[in-house]
């Protein structure tokens, strides 16, 4: 029986990308069935709430999603911008994209990032004499996405019962010095069980398609609780997987290990603050936001997006312009989720061929001409970079 996938394109270019993406999927002969869901800004402004029940209950039931992008605003910016009939009924701004997070418990967040050979964007580096090299990058992040320092648990001036507790730690001692008006805290929380779930994901991960190293990026001998938590998790969980090492880098000294050896890094697994700004270092390396493509994965349900925002400052371009492959990417890994691996991989290839090429790039992926001293951008359109790899795929 043909799946039903909900669409939410949402604001922005996420509007422009997301039909592209199931063009691409029609093409490579995958049948669904596709329903529209309301979320973003519009529908704050109109409503009051940037994702209505309506769109939560399509996601119930049918649980599998993809997901545009989102424009959002600081919350006395959005405030004003809701109707007027709104105002003063205490409607608060929100995320959208975090709130569906939460609310279906999509703790397990995966984000690939793959060299395409010949893509101008792709990270050089130099080699021996006058050489130019190009690491081919093939890594897959997973980020806990539901704990860790993200969490929200944190306050200015905090209540006297979390002020005394915490002063009961030898180490708060140093710091009774400051008013407790002028004292912030931010806590980073992790529990056993999600740890541990975005630790077996990583290893499943990376005995599934053949990676041979895990590694715990994470700051293990500072933060020594949650971090250390996760590292001596990830050398339970290795146990059970002798044919995969486990590596173990703090992520300071991992940002800079990947501008230097990224191609050493196959599966790397953190906490929610880590993992995304390592997955940001990685992507950048292989493209940047046009290639960026992630899923948040929870237990029943499985929403996937390309990293990018709604970029409003192209959304008025008539035709448009950017660049659709991180949708496409995005689709290709809800093939995989979905066990349509051959599907997925098609696209992908498709998507490599036309790269490759080097004929049909839009206008993110910058070329050096001649001496190297003209930088010339793709002129092709959105549109025109969808046309090409589905041609590709016939
Ligand atoms: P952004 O990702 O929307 O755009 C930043 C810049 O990246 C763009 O101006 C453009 O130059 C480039 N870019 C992004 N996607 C591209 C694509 N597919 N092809 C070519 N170039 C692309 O980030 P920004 O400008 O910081 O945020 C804009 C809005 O998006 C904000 O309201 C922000 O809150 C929201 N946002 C939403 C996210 C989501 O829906 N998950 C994630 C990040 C930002
Ligand atoms: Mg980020």
């Amino acid at each position: 029986s043909k799946r039903t996938i909900v669409t939410m394109p949402g604001d922005g270019i996420g509007k422009t990308v997301l039909p592209e993406a199931i063009r691409v999927l029609e093409a490579a002969g995958f049948e669904a069935d596709y329903v529209h869901a309301d979320i973003g800004w519009e529908f704050w402004c109109k409503e009051g709430n940037p994702l209505p029940q309506r769109t939560i209950d399509l996601l119930e039931k049918h649980k599998l999603a993809l997901f545009g992008a989102i424009t959002s605003k600081p919350k006395a910016e959005a405030a004003k911008e809701l109707a007027p009939e709104l105002q003063d009924k205490g409607y608060v701004y929100y995320s959208p994209i975090v709130g569906l997070r939460q609310h279906f418990d999509l703790d397990i967040c995966m984000r690939p990032c793959k060299t395409f050979k010949g893509n101008p964007l792709n990270f050089i580096r130099r080699g021996p004499g006058d050489t130019i090299e190009e690491p081919e990058v093939d890594v897959v992040i997973f980020r806990q996405n539901t704990e860790g320092l993200y969490v929200g648990v944190e306050w200015t001036n905090p209540p006297d019962e979390v002020y005394n507790a915490l002063m009961t730690h030898p180490k708060m001692k140093k710091f009774a010095w400051s008013p407790k008006e002028e004292l912030a805290i931010s806590t980073r929380i992790f529990t056993k069980k999600y740890t541990e779930r975005i630790v077996r994901a990583a290893f499943e991960y990376a005995d599934k398609f053949g990676y041979k190293s895990v590694t715990v990026c994470e700051k293990p001998n500072v933060i020594r609780e949650t971090s250390g938590m996760m590292l001596a998790i990830g050398k339970e969980v290795a146990a059970e997987y002798p044919h995969i090492q486990l590596w173990n880098t703090n992520i300071d000294a991992q940002m800079m290990w990947l501008t230097k050896n990224p191609e050493d890094y196959g599966v790397i697994v953190a906490g929610n603050m880590f993992g995304d700004i390592v997955s940001d270092g990685f992507a950048g390396l292989v493209g940047g936001l046009g290639f960026a493509c992630s899923a948040n994965i929870g237990k029943e349900v499985a929403i996937f997006e390309p990293t990018h925002g709604s970029a409003p400052k192209y959304e008025t371009f008539d035709p448009p312009i950017v660049n659709p492959i991180a949708m496409i990417l995005t689709a290709c890994m809800m093939l995989d989720h979905i066990g349509e691996n051959d599907k997925a991989n098609k696209i992908r290839q498709a998507v490599a061929d036309v790269i490759a090429e080097g004929k049909v790039r839009t206008y993110d992926m910058l070329k050096m001409r001649g001496s190297q001293d003209v930088i010339e951008k793709g002129a092709a359109t959105t549109y025109q970079m969808t046309d090409a790899i589905i041609e590709k795929l016939k």
